[in-house]
């Protein structure tokens, strides 16, 4: 793992979009795979900025989103593709034809997991994952467990994630089941960007960069992951 802390979030979201930018420019039809949460706007913003000022562009990028709540439509303001719509997708020269995203409605969650899969690899797989981390040391939606997951599923969120991203629903209840890419998915990405800030995410830093191996802390995996990049900032940091 390389990690790498900053004093802020302002910084990281300089840092990692940046790094983004270096990569869409060098590799103009390269296959992104995003994340959602408040960790990675700063990132995002950034790179609306550079687009803005005609430094980047999306024009053949692919995307993939990481996790969708089930049970919401994809319209509903708090699903994952609006998100990504509001804080990048619609500000940016995206092709939405090229972005690609777990179906949480989908009927049968098996053959939508395999469809995002096959979709993924018949684009050339995933050039960089960004992650944030969840404080129980979640990624994408994958809830520490007994075991690793493979690829895409279906999953019932833990209280802790329920508790952490409730105040964001304020005219329905949270839904209680999510579609995320698994540890299998995530790992197969040829570079992997976390972000982590703020202390309430300190203990998860330290379990995933400190400690073993586990599927009790999902984000611990990316200790065997090749190209993984943790950016911090110090209260993220503070437990190390
Ligand atoms: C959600 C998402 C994760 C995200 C995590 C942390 O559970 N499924 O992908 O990393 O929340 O979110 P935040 O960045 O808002 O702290």
């Amino acid at each position: 793992m390389d990690i790498r802390i900053f004093k802020n979030e302002a910084e990281i979201g300089e840092a990692v979009g940046k790094l983004y930018c270096d990569f869409i420019n060098s590799k103009p039809d390269c296959v992104l795979g995003f994340a959602t949460g408040a960790t990675p706007v700063p990132t995002y913003n950034y790179i609306v900025e550079q687009y803005k000022a005609g430094k980047v562009s999306f024009k053949d990028v692919k995307t993939f989103n990481l996790d969708e709540y089930c049970d919401l439509p994809k319209t509903h303001k708090n699903s994952y593709y609006t998100f990504m719509l509001e804080n990048l997708f619609s500000k940016v020269d995206v092709n939405l034809d090229n972005v690609g995203f777990l179906d949480g409605n989908a009927a049968d969650p098996e053959a939508e997991s395999a469809r995002y899969a096959a979709d993924i690899a018949s684009k050339g797989g995933l050039d960089i994952q960004l992650l944030g981390i969840g404080r129980n040391g979640h990624i994408a939606f994958n809830e520490p467990s007994d075991e690793f997951s493979g690829e895409s599923h279906k999953v019932k969120l833990t209280d802790s994630t329920i508790e952490a991203n409730s105040i964001y629903f304020d005219d329905i209840p949270m839904p209680r089941y999510a579609m995320t890419m698994g540890i299998g998915s995530i790992m197969k990405a040829r570079k992997i960007i976390l972000i982590a800030t703020g202390a309430s995410k300190a203990q998860a830093v330290k379990d995933m960069i400190k400690g073993p191996v586990t599927p009790h802390c999902p984000a611990s995996v990316l200790q065997e992951h090749k190209d993984a990049v943790i950016f911090l900032d110090e209260a993220a940091a503070s437990l190390l």
